[in-house]
């Protein structure tokens, strides 16, 4: 298997799609995926009209696109419904009876729901959430684990035009209170407590909390999904309502009458809501609006894990972040394809627990992130090689650079060397994976993430735009607006414009940096801005830094990443405390624990490190730079120290035994 392996691996370290992978693929060869690609560029309207088709218009549009940097509408005038693309598009023919969503507990326990069976409980949904008093327009958010449920959830706002803002379950009381504050949503849908890794997460315990200070909540829906004492459950008279009882109701029939013929929205009535890292304490809610993401989901659903009827798909992001949106939920289903939905971690109730669910459902496609594969890598091939893989046909990677270690090995013991891998790079923003190589079509080079998508104007660029020279490092940029970007940041346009489109005028800075070589593939090294990619979680340094600076102990604070085997990135924060505050373990411990309390547990500092002063320049910036080099354990300044107030903070820092 290891000579296959390496013939197809050849000396440039290209991997060639298998015969038997590529004759049956939707795009078949490198020349057809570049037509494609300039048909894309050079006719966008009639390129996303024949691959529109199916996501039923009510009504086509008077306009393709227009932009007005930063600003651009696709699909102008169109009407839609996306959870009707999602859902009753199936129902007249074989789908009806296919399976949506199978969905395996951490306990162990399964349930498939059909196409019909999902719409079924959607329509249910959406009717009592009319009966609650939401309407077209109107902010629900959705703090809930990985149950079907949240995703009936997702479609129900859709379906009446509802924004939705999913907040990741492991988000703390008080960050789920500043995101429902900041898009003023109406009503919360939860549940009682979600299984993790065999205990129990109290979610509604925390969304008590969290609604102490929220002022625009009037209903709060209870999906029980523990159902006993451990999930502390209380019900607050008027306000709560177990999602059982609600549905168990009779809805009035203008609601269910609205729910089963919805209307369609507007091609930019916007969808969702999603709240990510930025440069700021304050989270960005990237605003994603209805056609322009449907259509770029749908697409690159379709060609990228090349999706037919036959395969049991899974992708195991969490529904709160941008991956679960688009590649569990809107991506898969307007696609028609079977998703598999897994509730719990990795390792529980050991590191075999992935494969045994491939072997037991037959997934055949695998979309994961590199920060599991190395972790699977550090568990031992035995627990992967234990089960029958033979059902996967293609793998995907998302969410970080994928380092070639990490890919040979994700081919090889995973994927048999039989599997194409799609190395996928897209953001939050993007909506959309905008780079990769379509699986039979593409050769792939292990830790490149390969070439643009359908309508993605890409390029590498110098500070002031000019383009890089193949190999050169650079920004990665975006020339012209694509129909998934995002629209805005919820309720701060001021924002949108500074964060993307201000540091080359019209132009849209992703915030990574990159090379493009000389065959045309791009290569992501990561983040240049101050965001952080923590095992696959982006944190923002300064989200870090105000939620450090919020506790009493504290003077001052600086967070920055070091490059880590198994998370990608790590978190080191360097601590000023105020006078008379003793840095010992207690005062880490407390710091820890604060950082729980105001982010969540997955944004703990891996390394907390105490320092009478941080290294700044004369204008009082702190130097971060510096810092990125102490903590990756550097003895000497690389860079330019001549700003440096008090050379003396940095020998200090380098000193300093953590
Ligand atoms: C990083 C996740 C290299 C990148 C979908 C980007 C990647 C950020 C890749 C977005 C990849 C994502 N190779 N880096 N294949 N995919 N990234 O918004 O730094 O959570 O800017 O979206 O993840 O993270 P986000």
């Amino acid at each position: 298997m290891t000579d296959s392996i390496e013939s197809r691996l050849k000396e440039d370290r290209r991997f060639v799609p298998p015969d038997e992978f590529q004759k049956r693929a939707h795009v078949t060869s490198h020349a057809e995926y570049t037509a494609m690609y300039r048909r894309s560029l050079d006719e966008p309207e009639a390129f996303w009209r024949e691959h529109t088709q199916d996501l039923v218009f009510d009504k086509t549009w008077d306009r393709f696109h227009a932009w007005k940097l930063p600003h651009a509408t696709f699909f102008e005038g169109a009407k839609l419904n996306a959870s009707v693309s999602c859902l009753d598009r199936h129902l007249d023919g074989p789908r009806r009876t296919k399976a949506a969503i199978v969905f395996e507990g951490e306990p162990g326990d399964t349930r498939t729901l059909t196409y019909f069976e999902l719409h079924r409980e959607v329509v249910r949904l959406t009717a009592h959430l009319a009966d609650l008093g939401v309407k077209a327009g109107d902010r629900v958010t959705i703090y809930m684990g990985m149950v079907p449920e949240a995703i009936v959830a997702m479609l129900a706002c859709a379906r009446l035009g509802a924004t939705h803002s999913v907040v990741f379950g492991g988000f703390s009381a008080e960050a789920l209170r500043d995101r429902i504050n900041d898009c003023q949503a109406k009503v919360l849908l939860t549940q009682d407590a979600a299984w993790r890794r065999g205990s129990v997460v109290p979610l509604k315990q925390m969304a008590d909390k969290a609604l102490e200070e929220c002022p625009t909540i009037e209903k709060v829906v209870v999906y029980r999904r523990v159902g006993d004492a451990r999930a502390h459950v209380t019900m607050k008279e008027g306000r709560d309502v177990w999602w059982e009882d609600l549905m168990g109701r009779t809805a009035s029939a203008a609601s269910l009458e609205l729910a089963k013929k919805p209307p369609a929205h507007d091609a930019e009535h916007p969808l969702f809501v999603l709240y990510t890292s930025g440069s700021t304490g304050k989270p960005k809610g990237v605003l994603h609006t209805t056609a322009g993401y449907l259509a770029g989901v749908h697409v690159t659903t379709k060609f990228v894990f090349d999706m037919k009827d036959s395969d049991l798909y899974w992708c195991t992001a969490d529904i709160g972040w941008v991956t679960g949106h688009s590649y569990i939920v809107y991506g898969p289903l307007s696609c028609g394809a079977a998703c598999l939905v897994y509730e719990g971690a990795p390792n529980f109730p050991d590191w075999s627990r992935f494969w045994q669910i491939i072997e037991k459902h037959g997934v055949s496609i695998l979309y994961t992130a590199p920060t599991a594969i190395r972790a699977f890598i550090r568990a031992g091939d035995e627990w992967v090689q234990k089960a029958d893989l033979s059902s996967l046909r293609l793998l995907g990677s998302v969410g970080e650079p994928i380092n070639p270690e990490a890919w040979t090995w994700y081919h090889r013991v995973v994927g048999g060397g039989r599997c194409p891998i799609v190395d996928t790079w897209w953001q939050t923003e993007t909506g959309s994976i905008l780079l990769t190589t379509l699986p039979g079509a593409c050769y792939s080079k292990p830790g490149s993430t390969g070439l643009p998508m359908f309508g993605v104007d890409i390029a590498v660029v110098k500070d002031k735009g000019e383009d890089c020279k193949a190999n050169e490092g650079g920004k990665l940029v975006i020339r012209r607006p694509w129909p998934s970007m995002a629209r805005t940041l919820f309720g701060d346009d001021e924002r949108y414009k500074a964060a993307y489109w201000s540091q080359i005028p019209d132009v849209y800075f992703t915030g990574d940096g990159a090379r493009r070589d000389e065959d045309g593939y791009f290569w992501v090294v990561g983040r240049i801005d101050d965001v952080l990619n923590v095992s696959g979680h982006r944190i923002g340094t300064a989200e870090i830094e105000s939620a450090l600076v919020s506790h009493p102990i504290v003077a001052e604070a600086a967070a920055v990443g070091k490059p880590d085997d198994l998370k990608g990135q790590a978190l080191v924060v360097f601590v000023t405390l105020k006078n008379g505050v003793t840095a010992d373990k207690n005062a880490k411990d407390k710091l820890a624990e604060h950082i729980d309390k105001e982010i969540g547990k997955f944004a703990r500092p891996d390394q907390i490190r105490f320092t009478d002063a941080l290294p700044k320049t004369r204008s009082g910036k702190i130097m971060r730079r510096l810092l990125k080099e102490v903590a990756s354990g550097a003895t000497e300044a690389k860079g330019d120290t001549s700003t440096l107030e008090d050379l003396g903070v940095l020998a200090k820092l380098r000193a300093d035994e953590d």
